[in-house]
């Protein structure tokens, strides 16, 4: 895996947010099972609710274009260590139970979990008996 390029794709990413009400603007960037990389940002609404979480900007374009799997995802915002909300963690869950998640203060700084470690316990497909 091309960390260094994944950590990079999240960076470049946060400028791409749209964020006038938070003002937070946060990057991410996702490497599936194919070796393809799929970037995310944040997307704000004057509305509030409506804000999609960079993570699942990228993780909707990864499943809209047929990708199953996450390896890894990398995140950076506009505080230290921005790490991954609940939310994103549990839609990450969905596509990685087995992911690597890093987290990105600077191309040189960053941290390195397991999904399972920043969600353990978790619920996921495995558990619907359907
Ligand atoms: N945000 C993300 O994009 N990802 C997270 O995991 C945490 C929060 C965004 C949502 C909102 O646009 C801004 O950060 C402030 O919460």
């Amino acid at each position: 895996m091309d960390k260094k390029l994944l950590i990079r794709k999240a960076l470049e990413s946060k400028e791409k947010a749209y964020a006038p009400y938070s003002k937070f603007r946060v990057g991410a960037a996702l490497l599936t099972s194919t070796g393809k990389i799929y970037t995310g940002c944040n997307i704000e609404n004057a509305s509030y609710t409506p804000t999609i979480c960079a993570e699942r900007t990228a993780i909707a374009k990864a499943v809209s274009e047929g990708e199953r799997e996450i390896v890894a995802i990398a995140v950076t915002g506009d505080s230290q260590w921005t790490y991954p909300c609940g939310v994103c963690r549990q839609v990450i869950r969905e596509f990685g139970k087995d992911a690597i998640v890093i987290v990105v203060n600077s191309e040189d700084e960053y941290k390195e979990y397991k999904l399972s470690e920043l969600l353990p316990h978790s619920f996921g497909p495995e558990d619907l008996n359907n």
